[in-house]
């Protein structure tokens, strides 16, 4: 890491009252500065607990929005504006709209990996972490489900009771996991446990030992007695893994790269901190509208 741009990150940091978020896939040395390391659901859950008066997120667009949503006085700034989830981008709103007419009395489970507009016509939001948890907890029992297919099917098989309508969408990094790149490290490493993100189709699912959220694998890696591991998910991933599992051996899918989240790099921060910009900006009624979904699903613990 240039040690020069992190201590002067540090020394702004302090001068600004600003805390730095960071999600697990994003790259090495953006991990190393993070006052906070996590999921999308635990990034949410400390931004509501700061007192930090400037959140730095580096991560995707959803994910500072969320921050916004749940924290309207406090700036959050994102390093790179440009820095969007592709998949948060396939479900729009005049679609949702005829789905929810046409299918009156189901409510609208929306995977964080949306857009503030589209959280704002949700019941109730969820992430990889508390799907099956949310799914099970709404009252209806026919849910519309976006923007994420592959998610919905794997929740679907694990909620078979509810009739759930999917959303077309998908992330490009999961969905382009195919079986022989798994099947290819579990020949050379038949001991490795395999454990994959649900945003990967079903049948990548089916080769898996467990299918967890990014938080969940830090968590499983730890607690288990495997030494080695397939990480089925973003690669940086194994940065992480790596570094709370000095003894374990963690074996990345290199073709999984998710270029939105590499945007975010070292200098960029420095200047976000430098200029408090680029600020995460959405309208009053947007944020008073998508924050009843999200603080439903962060009430359920
Ligand atoms: P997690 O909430 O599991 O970190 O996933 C976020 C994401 O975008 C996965 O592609
Ligand atoms: Fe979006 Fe996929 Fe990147 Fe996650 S990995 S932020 S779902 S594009």
């Amino acid at each position: 890491m240039n040690k020069e741009t992190a201590s002067k990150i540090k020394e702004l940091k302090e001068k600004h009252n600003a805390i730095i978020l960071v999600h697990n896939y994003q790259i090495p040395e953006v991990q190393d500065i993070a006052d906070f390391l996590g999921d999308s659901l635990d990034l949410a859950k400390t931004a509501t607990k700061t007192q930090a008066e400037n959140i730095v997120f580096c991560g995707v667009g959803f994910m500072a929005e969320s921050a916004k949503i749940l924290n309207p006085d406090k700036n959050v700034i994102i390093p790179d504006i440009t820095a969007k989830c592709p998949m948060a981008g396939m479900v729009n709103e005049e679609g949702l709209k005829k789905l929810i007419k046409a299918n009156p009395g189901a409510e609208v489970v929306s995977y964080v990996n949306t857009t503030a507009e589209i959280k704002a016509m949700s019941d109730i939001c969820c992430t990889s972490a508390n799907g099956e948890k949310v799914v099970k907890a709404v009252d209806s029992n026919k849910i519309i489900f976006v923007p994420d297919r592959n998610l919905g099917s794997y929740i679907q098989r694990l909620v078979p009771e509810k009739e759930m309508i999917l959303w077309p969408g998908m992330c490009s990094t999961h969905h382009n996991i195919y079986k022989d790149d798994i099947l290819k490290l579990k020949n050379k490493h038949p001991s490795a446990e395999i454990l994959v993100h649900p945003e990967c189709r079903l049948e990548i699912i089916d080769l898996a030992d467990y299918a967890l959220s990014t938080n969940g694998m830090v968590n499983y890696a730890k607690k288990s007695n495997s030494k080695e591991f397939i990480i089925g998910t973003e690669k940086d991933m194994c940065y992480r893994l790596k570094k709370e599992n000095p003894d374990k051996i963690f074996y990345p899918l290199k073709r999984a790269v998710c270029p939105n989240m590499k945007k975010i790099t070292l200098e960029k921060v420095l200047n976000s901190l430098k200029t408090l910009e680029p600020k995460i900006k959405l309208s009053d009624y947007i944020m008073e509208k998508a924050k009843m979904p999200l603080k439903r699903m962060m009430d359920m613990g």
